[in-house]
C-alpha cells in the first residue's frame, strides 16, 4: 500500500505535559483510518500537528514517502491536507457560502468575488450532503448539525488527498450519518485518504479500514477493523478488560406527579400543538430526526423562543398545576428548570473562563460572601465534579478553550447540575463523550431522577434513548408523532415515528 501520510514518533507537551507520546503511524492511500481513545487522549492533538495548527515537541511527519514540514493551515491545503475540525471555526456574521470559500474565494477577472459560482458550488456540496440548508443563512441562525454540515462541506470543496474529520458525526442522526457514510465511499472510490474520528464503534467498524487507538498519548493499537470487535476497540482504549456498556436499570414513574406539562405549544413554522407531560423524577426521552423540532421545544419552554400560541404548568409544592409565562431563561431557572444545549460551544462554555468560573457561572450567587465569591468553595465544588465526571484537565486553572472536547462537554453538565434544578432538560448529553464515561453520566442522570429531579433527555442516539428512557415522545416535522412506553421504546418504533418509514425485520 502506498504511503500518503507518515507520522514518526510524534511527542507534543502543553507547558510541560505530556499530552502525545512518541506516536508513529503510516496511513496509506484510500484508506479510512479510525481514531479512537478516551477524552482527552491526544486524538484532536494529533491532528492538528497533521494539520499544521500546532507544531510537535519532536517528531516528524512524511507526506508520500518525503519529510515534510508543515507550519500552518495553509501549508497542509496546499499539500492537500483538509480537516473538519471537532470546534467549529465558522464565523456567525458571514452566510452558509461565505463561510465555505472563507480563503478559497472564486474571483472575476475583474478581481470581484464571484459570488454566484461560488454560491452554486457551495448549494450543490450542500444536497450532496442532503442538507436543505440555504447558502445565503447566516451561520448563526442554523442549528449545530447544520453547521456539521457546512463544516465538511468547506473541507470537501478544497477536494484535498487527506480529509481528516474530527468527530463529525456527533451531532447527526442515523440518516445522516449514512448519508456522509456514502459520500466518503465515493471519496474512498476516487482515492481519496481519510482520518475519521469518533467515539461511536459501530461507526469506526462500519466506514473504516482500520483503526488506530490512543490511551493516555500513547499508541495502543493499530488493526483491520475485520481483526477486531467493539468490545475489543473499548477494551484498548480504556485498558480494561472489563468493560460493558449497560443501562441502569429503568425507573417506573407512571402514579407520579406530573410536574410539567404542555398544551398545544406552537411557534410558527417550527412546531404545531405539541402537548406532552413530564413526571416527577422520570427520565423522558425526546427522539426524532435532525430539524424535527426537538431543540426548538426545548428552547420554547426554556423562554429563549417566544411561542405564538399553547400553555405550559408547572406544579408548584403542592403539585397544583399552574400556567406559567416564561419570557426569558432567568425565569426558567428561577423557576426550578436547566437547559444542557446541544450547542456546547456556541450557547454554553465560556472558552476563557477557567474551570471553576465555568461551573459556577449560574450558580454563582451560592457562593457569595457578601460581595466577594468563595473561592474555597468554589474550588472544592469543581474538584467534586473533577472527580465524579474523572475530568481531564491538567489544572482546575487552565480556560477551557484548552481541555479536549469531551471534557468540555463535562464541565457545562457539571454547570447545570450546580443549578440543582427540579427539573433538567438534557440535549444531547453525550454529546462527543466517550464510551467509558457516557456509562459515567448515565448512572448521574439515574441518580437524579431517583431523587426526585425529573429528566427531559434529548437525544439522536437511539441507544442512549432506549437504554435510558422510560416513556419516549417521538417528534417528526415539529409535531409529537407518536408517545412510546415499555416493550415499545425500541429501534423499529423510534423510526416508524421519526420518519413515517416502516421497517420490517
Ligand atoms: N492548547 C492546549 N494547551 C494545554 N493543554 C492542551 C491544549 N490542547 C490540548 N490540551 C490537552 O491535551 C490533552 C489531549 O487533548 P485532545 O483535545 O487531543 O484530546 P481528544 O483525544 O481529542 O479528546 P476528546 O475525545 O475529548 O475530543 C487534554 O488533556 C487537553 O487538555
Ligand atoms: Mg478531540
Amino acid at each position: 500500500m502506498e504511503e500518503i501520510l507518515g507520522i514518526e514518533k510524534i511527542s507534543k507537551e502543553f507547558s510541560g505535559v505530556r499530552v502525545l507520546n512518541d506516536v508513529s503511524v503510516g496511513i496509506g492511500r484510500g484508506e479510512i483510518m479510525g481514531l479512537i481513545g478516551e477524552n482527552g487522549a491526544g486524538k484532536s492533538t494529533l491532528i492538528k500537528i497533521i494539520c499544521g495548527v500546532y507544531q510537535p515537541s519532536s517528531g516528524s511527519l512524511r507526506i508520500q514517502g518525503k519529510p515534510a514540514a508543515i507550519p500552518d493551515y495553509i501549508t497542509a491545503k496546499k499539500l492537500g491536507i483538509s480537516m473538519v475540525p471537532q470546534e467549529f471555526n465558522l464565523i456567525n456574521t458571514l452566510t452558509v457560502y461565505e463561510n465555505i470559500f472563507l480563503g478559497n474565494e472564486f474571483r472575476l477577472k475583474s478581481g470581484l468575488l464571484d459570488k454566484p459560482k461560488m454560491r452554486r458550488l457551495a448549494a450543490k456540496q450542500l444536497e450532496e450532503l442532503r442538507m436543505p440548508v440555504g447558502v445565503n443563512h447566516l451561520v448563526s441562525r442554523l442549528s449545530v448539525a447544520e453547521k456539521q454540515m457546512v463544516e465538511i462541506s468547506k473541507a470537501l470543496m478544497l477536494h484535498s488527498k487527506l480529509l481528516i474529520m474530527d468527530e463529525p458525526t456527533t451531532t447527526l442522526t442515523g440518516h445522516e450519518v449514512e448519508t456522509l457514510f456514502n459520500l466518503m465511499r465515493d471519496l474512498k472510490n476516487q482515492g481519496v485518504t481519510m482520518i475519521f474520528v469518533s467515539h461511536k464503534l459501530g461507526e469506526i467498524k462500519a466506514i473504516c479500514n482500520r483503526v488506530t487507538v490512543l490511551r493516555d498519548g500513547n499508541l495502543i493499537s493499530v488493526d483491520e477493523v475485520s481483526q477486531v470487535n467493539e468490545e475489543d476497540i473499548a477494551r484498548k482504549m480504556i485498558g480494561r478488560t472489563d468493560f460493558r456498556q449497560i443501562f441502569p436499570p429503568k425507573i417506573n414513574r407512571a402514579a407520579d406527579t406530573v410536574v410539567l406539562d404542555v398544551k398545544d405549544l406552537s411557534i410558527k413554522g417550527l412546531l404545531n400543538n405539541v402537548s406532552f407531560s413530564l413526571r416527577k423524577g422520570e427520565i423522558l426521552g425526546f427522539a426524532g430526526l435532525v430539524g424535527s423540532g426537538r431543540t426548538e421545544l426545548a428552547e420554547a419552554v426554556m423562554g429563549l423562543r417566544q411561542i405564538s400560541a399553547g400553555i405550559i404548568s408547572l406544579a408548584d409544592k403542592g403539585a397544583r398545576k399552574n400556567a406559567v409565562q416564561i419570557k426569558k431563561p432567568a425565569a426558567a431557572v428561577e423557576l426550578g428548570l436547566g437547559y444542557l444545549s446541544e450547542d456546547r460551544q456556541g450557547k454554553g462554555i465560556v472558552q476563557g473562563f477557567n474551570l471553576p468560573q465555568n461551573i459556577t457561572l449560574i450558580s454563582l450567587k451560592e457562593y457569595l460572601r457578601g460581595m466577594f465569591i468563595n473561592k474555597k468553595a468554589e474550588l472544592e465544588k469543581t474538584k467534586e465534579y473533577i472527580k465524579t465526571f474523572r475530568i481531564a484537565a491538567a489544572s482546575y486553572k487552565l480556560a477551557l478553550r484548552y481541555l479536549s472536547g469531551g471534557n468540555q462537554q463535562k464541565i457545562y453538565l457539571s454547570r447545570w447540575l450546580d443549578t440543582k434544578p427540579s427539573i433538567l432538560i438534557l440535549d444531547e448529553p453525550t454529546r462527543g463523550i466517550d464510551v467509558n464515561a457516557k456509562q459515567e453520566i448515565y448512572e448521574f442522570v439515574h441518580q437524579l431522577a431517583e431523587q426526585g429531579i425529573s429528566c427531559w433527555v434529548i437525544s439522536s442516539e437511539l441507544e442512549e434513548i432506549i437504554g435510558l428512557c422510560s416513556r419516549v415522545y417521538v417528534m417528526k416535522e415539529g409535531s409529537v408523532a407518536g408517545c412510546l412506553e415499555g416493550s415499545h421504546i425500541n429501534e423499529e418504533e423510534i423510526m416508524f415515528h421519526a420518519t413515517g418509514i416502516s421497517v420490517c425485520p
